[in-house]
């Protein structure tokens, strides 16, 4: 049986996976999607290179210690044959000492398979990782994107609020 994935269903909004298309299944991330269309899909992201099995299984060994504080979720078609990733975004919730040990949550590579765009995929996406946001008790849930996506999140319920930087290493 495939293991249950990166972190506990309980983190699961049962109201997101209600609302998505017949034969789509909200789910975290899990090890065997290295081979289900997990890395492919977030090639309509950005780049992802060339990633070994041996990597994948280091960096998703890490990532599931990282216990409580980082989720990746994913919605798979089940309906295709082979069944495959089509939508995947990242929730981390970072503990703070500020706002009273607040945790904050940062959304992060969201990304729908060219293909399945326009179904509500990535909306749903940002409502499960909002929902886990909720759970793990984050006060707000920020994340930077160009001004070709603004209308998109606005559409998520988010408004613009401050200016991002970067220094790239
Ligand atoms: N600008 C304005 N509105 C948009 C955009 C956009 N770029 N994309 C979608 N919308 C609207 C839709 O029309 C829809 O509006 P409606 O409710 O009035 O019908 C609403 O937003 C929800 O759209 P979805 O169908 O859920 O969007 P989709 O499943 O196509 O996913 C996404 C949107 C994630 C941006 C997808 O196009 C994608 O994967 N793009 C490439 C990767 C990318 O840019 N990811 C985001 C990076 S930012 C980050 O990761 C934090």
């Amino acid at each position: 049986m495939a293991e249950e994935g990166l972190f506990a269903a309980k983190y699961l909004s049962k109201d997101v996976q209600a609302a998505l298309p017949e034969g789509y299944k909200l789910r975290p991330l899990r090890r065997e999607d290295y081979s289900a269309g997990f890395l492919d899909c977030l090639r309509v992201l950005t780049t992802v290179g060339d990633v070994t099995k041996e990597q994948w299984d280091e960096r998703y060994d890490w990532i599931a210690k990282q216990d409580g504080s980082y989720f990746i979720v994913v919605i798979e078609d089940t309906t295709a044959k082979p069944p495959r990733v089509v939508g995947t975004g990242a929730l981390l919730a970072e503990r703070k000492f500020i706002h009273n040990l607040g945790s904050v949550g940062h959304i992060e590579d969201i990304a729908v398979a060219k293909d399945q765009q326009g179904k509500k995929l990535g909306l749903r996406l940002i409502q499960a990782l909002d929902y886990i946001a909720t759970q793990t008790g984050c006060y707000k849930t920020i994340l930077d994107c160009s001004e070709a996506n603004e209308g998109f999140y606005v559409k998520c319920g988010f408004r613009r609020a401050g200016l991002e930087m970067a220094h790239y290493h």
